[in-house]
């Protein structure tokens, strides 16, 4: 399964790639804009700071929601750096951007999914990966991990190569509950990946190791 952090703070990209378990960043608008990152070339040019940093698969975002805009956007963005990857989002024109990113050799990330039935849709225009949404989910008393279980199995029946890319995790169970489940991918925030360092019984079982070496 690989590791994706979710954000556009470019002192976390670096602190979750030099841990060594990073493979790559997911960002979306709202991320963008809580870094403060405004206008075309700042956001451009913060991309390709991104990709310089990590050596893996960068969704960057269009804000076009019409066929053309999407295009336009897209192919812009995949000419920024070969490790972008375009995120577009589960509308009808989106769904047909895919298809015509797919047919160009241009990966796609489809972003804001929340049900099987777009999972598929997405799978069908040879999305690169599919985001389906697990917190916002079960913010509205959905099993998000359920939802990835459902995708993961369609997938599998059907032979699609669309990878599951689990998003809007919120805590370290997220992550093992969607590693279970057969997620091909999981985004997180830093938080939620050093957590799965923590078990008390570890840092007690330290505590003593060290505590007896130095008697
Ligand atoms: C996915 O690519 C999104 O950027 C992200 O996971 C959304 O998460 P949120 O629900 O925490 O905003």
């Amino acid at each position: 399964m690989k590791f994706f952090i979710d954000t556009a703070n470019l002192d976390q990209i670096r602190e979750a790639n030099d841990f060594g378990i990073l493979d790559g960043v997911t960002t979306n608008p709202s991320l963008m804009a809580k870094e403060g990152i405004k206008g075309h070339d700042k956001v451009m040019q913060h991309y390709i700071d991104i990709c310089n940093i990590v050596d893996g698969d960068v969704s960057a975002e269009v804000i076009a929601t019409d066929f053309d805009g999407i295009i336009k956007e897209g192919l812009a963005l995949a000419e920024l750096h070969p490790q972008i990857v375009v995120k577009v989002p589960m509308i009808k024109d989106g769904i047909k951007a895919i298809r015509y990113f797919t047919d160009k050799g241009i990966k796609t990330n489809c972003t804001l999914v929340f049900s099987a039935g777009q999972a598929l849709l997405a799978a069908k225009a040879g999305a690169t990966y599919v985001s389906p949404f697990i917190g916002r989910l079960d913010d509205i008393s959905y099993d998000g991990v359920e939802l990835i279980q459902q995708i993961v199995n369609i997938y599998t029946i059907h032979g699609f190569e669309t990878e599951v890319l689990a998003a809007s995790i919120r805590n370290s169970m997220h992550i093992i509950k969607c590693a279970e489940a057969g997620a091909d991918v999981v985004t997180c925030p830093l938080e939620s990946i050093l957590g799965l360092l923590k078990h008390p019984l570890t840092d007690i079982g330290l505590e003593k190791f060290l505590a007896d070496h130095n008697k």
